[in-house]
């Protein structure tokens, strides 16, 4: 299947939204609070994703498949996140809708992030992934990821052990 990368913009904030609740309710099911999977709408992720997308700074890839958004990265600086990392080029997120997965997707917006960071002068992306997600901790090993660190990540006041780990931007 051909797909297609770009840079995301304000419209895409609905596609973006959709892709990231549909793979958070696929991918999290067993991992994160299901009362928070349930009310976390799209219609709630596109108002966040709105309020986001073009004030954040935030570099956004979007792939797409006939026009549809069906995966996206976004990275940046990180300025005010988890605190070891501060000042690393940073993955924030990397989402591909569960029909779109295995076809290499992932790993072109993960090529695109790392492009990104290598351009602004960065040595290592960094990224936490939940540590019971083994499917996407595989992923990204694959990839060349390092593990750093175990450290907790705070959603919806809950808190989550997260693997934070590092990919070395080749000069
Ligand atoms: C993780 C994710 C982004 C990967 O994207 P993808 O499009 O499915 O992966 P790709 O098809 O690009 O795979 C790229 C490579 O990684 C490998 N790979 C992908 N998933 C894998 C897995 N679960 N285990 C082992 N290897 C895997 C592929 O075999 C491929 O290897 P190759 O280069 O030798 O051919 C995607 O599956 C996803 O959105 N998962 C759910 C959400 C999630 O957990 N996101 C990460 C949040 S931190």
């Amino acid at each position: 299947m051909q797909f297609c990368l770009r840079l995301g913009a304000i419209d895409d904030a609905v596609g973006i939204a959709s892709v990231q609740v549909t793979t958070w309710r696929n991918a999290y099911k067993d991992i994160i609070d299901s009362g928070f999977l349930t009310n976390f709408s799209i219609e709630r992720a596109t108002e966040i994703q709105r309020g986001r997308i073009g004030s954040d700074g935030a570099h956004r890839i979007v792939a797409t498949v006939n026009g549809q958004i069906v995966g996206y990265a976004v990275c940046n600086l990180n300025e005010t996140g988890t605190e070891p990392f501060r000042g690393d080029w940073f993955l924030f997120a990397l989402y591909v809708l569960p029909d779109f997965q295995g076809m290499g997707i992932g790993k072109a917006l993960l090529s695109g992030v790392i492009q990104e960071g290598k351009a602004r002068g960065f040595v290592r992306l960094v990224f936490g992934v939940f540590s019971a997600n083994d499917p996407s901790k595989a992923f990204y090993k694959r990839n060349g990821a390092v593990f750093i660190e175990e450290l907790p990540f705070q959603l919806d006041g809950k808190s989550y052990p997260t693997d934070y780990c590092e990919i070395v931007i080749e000069s």
